[in-house]
């Protein structure tokens, strides 16, 4: 008789980049402490994480001068860990996977997700469980997609791309713990402005993580506007759970 595994019941860590000072939202304070629909937008999205399943636990990166964190409810879970973030967002999820990298084996299942994405759905999770154990959630370019050039001044269309090409790289992206940290270093170490995400580092490498098409409701929280989207989501879900209770 043949056992099915189920990818879902693989354990897993998450790693949560939330070292960043959030510059593009403007505010007085990190974009990752912003009140979201009552509570802070990082407790979103760790409660979040802490539903997925198989998950074995949470490092999180944040800032050397970080003093929010401690104060969470969340921070008190037995399963969420910190480290020190770096100066940019691969320097913390490096600091991550050297912790993790101390206590667990190099094949070792990683889930990096950004701190500002606290709406990307469990149903996604799942179809990203299930991907090849490189993969990370995407969205599908939507709009026509131009290449852009500066002259004299200005910016221009140089060419238009074929859209069905175009993926926009989202969070969580999946990649075994050794093979990540191993060329995460790498990739820092030859060019670090090119390493934007995870995949950046494994695609030098010669690896071709698998895109996963997430629902649109994964955006990153970067500017002012996309905070009162997500505030609008959230009273929608709230309404949406209440009514069904309600049945
Ligand atoms: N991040 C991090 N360490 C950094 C920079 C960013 O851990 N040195 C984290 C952010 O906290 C965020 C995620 O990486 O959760 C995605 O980065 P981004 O959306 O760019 O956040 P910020 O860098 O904080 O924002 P901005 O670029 O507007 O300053
Ligand atoms: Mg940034």
């Amino acid at each position: 008789m043949t056992t099915a595994v189920n990818p879902v019941e693989t354990s897993y860590w998450v790693i949560v980049p939330a070292a960043g000072a959030g510059k593009r939202m403007g505010a007085d304070k990190p974009k990752q402490y912003l009140p979201l629909s009552g509570k802070p937008l990082i407790a979103h999205t760790l409660e979040n994480i802490l539903h997925w399943p198989g998950l074995k636990g949470i490092v999180v990166a944040i800032a050397a001068d970080d003093t929010e964190f401690a104060t969470l409810r969340c921070a008190q879970d037995a399963r969420i860990q910190t480290v020190t973030g770096g100066a940019e967002r691969a320097d913390s999820v490096l600091a991550a996977l050297d912790y993790l990298s101390e206590r667990e084996a190099p094949e070792t299942s990683i889930l990096v997700h950004d701190a500002a994405r606290p709406l990307v759905s469990v149903a996604d999770i799942r179809k990203l469980l299930a991907a090849a154990p490189m993969a990370l959630l995407a969205q599908p370019a939507s709009d026509t997609v131009k290449l852009s050039q500066t002259r004299g001044g200005k910016t221009e269309v140089r060419e238009t791309l074929p859209r069905d090409q175009i993926w926009l790289a989202q969070t969580p992206q999946k990649a075994p713990l050794g093979k990540l940290r191993e060329t995460l270093l790498q990739g820092l170490a030859e060019n670090s402005t090119a390493i934007t995400d995870e995949a950046s580092a494994l695609e030098r490498a010669g690896f071709h993580p698998e895109l996963v098409a997430a629902c649109r409701s994964n955006f990153k929280i970067t500017h002012p506007a996309d905070l009162l989207l997500a505030e609008a989501l959230l009273q929608h879900r709230a309404v949406e759970s209440s009514l069904e209770n309600n049945l």
